[in-house]
């Protein structure tokens, strides 16, 4: 957990207003329950426990927002301040930028896909942005890799898988999103780097695995069942 003492104020923004359309169903993923709970009040959950008194924001599509107050109150659930969300990821975090504090020193950006964020990992985020300004979690790619345009092998040593959450200065992070945003713009550190600033990767964590496919489900609620085991023993 980040001291009391840190002198910076960090807000948090969580995106969820996407439509899951490769995971499917009846209700988009975020909705969708890991352990007896929906996955966006786990990626909430992890930064309320981890950063305790953060500014934190949800972006919601406005048509979700219904479903959202109605799973708040079946879990008897506070819900953090929530704004529309838009079209693409970036135009989501563009709104909720708008929400966030001008107090706020370092602003953490999450997916809600992303249910198994721990502590350790958010922490060296935000140390990581304090010190570095802009910071991606990052683990190494196993699978081979080769590409589809020449077919041909490639070394993946270099490579890198990117997650959430990514910290960035605050004024950084205003200043990048006031580009106009590009399609290519797949994450936060992409909007950050063609603003022109660097990029630095802190390690990331192997269980925070995003939820894209229904089968990802069985795999967090085993993930989460084994993390649990181990903090027990
Ligand atoms: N997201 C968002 N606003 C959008 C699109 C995505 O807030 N317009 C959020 C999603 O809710 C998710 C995160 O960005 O938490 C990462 O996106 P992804 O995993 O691609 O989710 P979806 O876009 O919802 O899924 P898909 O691409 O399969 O439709
Ligand atoms: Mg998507």
């Amino acid at each position: 957990m980040v001291k009391d003492t840190e002198p910076q104020h960090i807000a948090v923004i969580v995106v969820a207003a996407g439509s899951g359309s490769r995971f499917g169903g009846a209700v988009a993923k975020q909705f969708c329950c890991l352990g007896g709970r929906p996955l966006l009040m786990h990626a909430v959950d992890a930064f309320r426990h981890a950063v305790p008194g953060a500014q934190i924001i949800i972006a919601l599509s406005p048509e979700m927002m219904p479903v959202w107050q109605q799973l708040c109150r079946r879990y008897n659930y506070e819900s953090p301040q929530t704004v529309a969300g838009g079209a693409t990821r970036s135009i989501s975090v563009r709104n909720a930028l708008e929400a966030i504090t001008d107090n706020a020193d370092i602003i953490l950006i999450h997916d809600a896909a992303r249910p198994l964020a721990n502590s350790a990992l958010i922490d060296r985020v935000i140390r990581g942005a304090a010190q570095h300004g802009a910071v991606v979690p990052a683990v190494p790619v196993t699978d081979s890799l080769r590409r589809a345009d020449t077919d041909t092998a490639v070394d993946r040593s270099p490579f890198r898988a990117v997650q959430t959450p990514q910290g960035f200065d605050a004024q950084l992070l205003r200043q990048a999103y006031r580009q106009p945003l590009q399609p290519r713009f797949t994450d936060d550190a992409s909007v950050v780097e063609a603003y022109g600033a660097k990029v630095t990767m802190v390690e990331g964590s192997p269980v925070n695995i995003k939820i894209t496919w229904p089968r990802d489900i069985i795999v967090a609620e085993a993930l989460m069942k084994a993390t649990a085991e181990e903090a027990e023993s």
